[in-house]
């Protein structure tokens, strides 16, 4: 009897852990990897640019262009910029913040 309520309170504990401790960012971050090697990575390898050399992914390029924000750099993918185009009636919203958040925690650890 006592085994049973273990087993029970062991699926709920786990269940629980899974529901409730597994950081969003994790897995958007993993999804955004994959969005980003079928989309970005073409002009954007490595965190790199190779239409427009000075604009790349990297944390201090970002700053320095005002895109080291998650709204800054959706808008971006969504509206496109010069030789960068328009994603946004190809990827969804979900997505593009996937793919946003990815750029940015790539950023953070350097690419
Ligand atoms: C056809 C090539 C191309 C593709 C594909 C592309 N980009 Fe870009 N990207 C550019 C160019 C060119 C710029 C510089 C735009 C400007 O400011 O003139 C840029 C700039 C950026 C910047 C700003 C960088 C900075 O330092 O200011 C971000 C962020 C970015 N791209 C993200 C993405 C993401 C995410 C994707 C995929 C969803 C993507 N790009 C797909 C060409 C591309």
């Amino acid at each position: 009897m006592l085994n049973k309520l273990f087993a029970v309170f062991y699926v709920f504990l786990i269940a629980a852990i899974f529901l409730f401790a597994t950081p969003a960012w994790a897995a958007d971050a993993s999804k955004g990897a994959k969005i980003f090697s079928a989309n970005c990575a073409s002009c954007h390898a490595g965190g790199n640019n190779l239409v427009n050399a000075t604009k790349t992914l990297k944390k201090d390029a970002l700053e320095k262009y005002d895109m080291y924000s998650l709204e800054a750099v959706k808008n971006q993918i969504v509206n496109g910029k010069n030789a960068m185009p328009a994603f946004g009636g190809r990827l969804s919203d979900e997505q593009i913040e996937d793919v946003a958040t990815y750029v940015l925690s790539q950023a953070d650890k350097g690419w």
